[in-house]
């Protein structure tokens, strides 16, 4: 992490104030440190350039640590299956054990043949249409995102794949956070391998607990991360305590009329998040000013699933063929309770 940021963490349990102990400096990063709160003496230590900002009482389901130990575990088991994922020519593969080798490429750290891949991976894993929309929605996010200034910090960041347009795209300083340490210990190296680990920092905190001072956020992006965030809570109302300008939320809402993805959204507890008119109100009940400013809608088909890895799954969503909509939600702190 970089040092900018002493300055707007707090402890993510009491907001109280943090006494830094650095114990190593790289030449732009924080590398090792602990950060010892004033109030409640809790130690959260910065590891591998990472600030470890999680609290003991929330439950975590980390699908990081799950998926890259099982498929790691599977494959050391199956040397066989391993051989027909990874020594074969690439377009003899279904679509999703393609996906699949992208991944394990990239666990192996061969990042750029992970990333080309993963490029003709999607090209048949996703509609024409789906991806049309995911590229005009993040364009048109950078361009909105190119007039503010600060740093940017970006919401459930998983692999960071807005953070790593941002941070191809845009001079600010961004800070990539999940609550999965793993995941950012695969991001940094990631990042450092195409040059763009300089200007990012990592952080590791649950978005309903975070380690920011009231306030302390200019700008906040999360790209189709609010509906992957379990159990959200007054995940809202926290991140309206830690903004001060904009929440930018990058979100795919489904049809509310679609009986086959609801029931699926439902099981997975995830129906506020995911559809427009509930999403919209649980801004505005949570004390934002929350408008559409970006919507476009196509096509997504349900992701087709292994052969090779057989009956692996990529997407949980959809189940049925649907009409998405990609919309960008600019979420201001409502001047109301501003004043309160
Ligand atoms: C699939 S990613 C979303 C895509 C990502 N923003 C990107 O640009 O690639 C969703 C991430 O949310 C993280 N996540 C889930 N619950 C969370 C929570 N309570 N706090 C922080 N991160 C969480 C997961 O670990 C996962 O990495």
């Amino acid at each position: 992490m970089h040092p900018y940021l002493i300055e707007m963490l707090a402890c993510p349990a009491c907001h109280d104030q943090l006494q830094w102990h650095i114990i190593e400096r790289g030449d732009r990063h924080i590398e090792t440190a602990e950060a010892q709160c004033k109030g409640c003496d809790t130690v959260y230590p910065v590891r591998e350039g990472i600030g470890i900002f999680l609290t003991a009482d929330l439950p975590r389901e980390d699908l990081w640590e799950q998926v890259d130990s099982k498929l790691a575990q599977y494959l050391s088991t199956h040397p066989d299956v391993e051989r027909q994922l990874m020594d074969v020519p690439l377009e003899t593969l279904a679509p999703a054990d393609q996906f699949f080798r992208a991944m394990i490429l990239e666990e192996r750290g061969d990042y750029a043949q992970a990333k080309t891949t993963a490029d003709i991976a999607r090209t048949t894993i996703y509609t024409q249409e789906y991806l049309a929309c995911s590229d005009e929605q993040v364009n048109k996010a950078l361009e909105y995102l190119s007039a503010v200034d600060g740093p940017i910090v970006d919401l459930a960041s998983g692999l960071c794949h807005f953070v790593e347009k941002m941070a191809r795209n845009l001079p600010h300083p961004i800070i990539a956070t999940d609550f999965s340490p793993r995941v950012l210990r695969r991001d940094r190296r990631r990042l450092e391998f195409f040059g763009l680990y300089d200007n990012v920092s990592l952080l590791a905190f649950d978005a309903r607990r975070t380690p920011f001072r009231d306030k302390a956020i200019k700008t906040l992006t999360t790209y189709q991360g609010l509906a992957n965030i379990r159990e959200p809570g007054s995940l809202l109302q926290e991140l309206r305590r830690i903004v001060s300008d904009v929440f930018l939320v990058l979100s795919i809402f489904f049809p509310e009329d679609d009986a086959a993805n609801k029931a699926a959204i439902d099981e997975l507890g995830l129906a506020s998040l995911l559809f427009r008119r509930p999403a919209l109100a649980h801004f505005t009940e949570a004390g934002w000013e929350a408008k559409v400013i970006h919507s476009c809608f196509g096509q997504a088909r349900p992701t087709p699933l292994g052969v090779v890895l057989d009956g692996a799954g990529i997407d949980a969503l959809p189940v049925a063929e649907t009409n998405l909509e990609w919309c960008t939600v600019e979420a201001k702190p409502a001047t109301r309770l501003a004043h309160a």
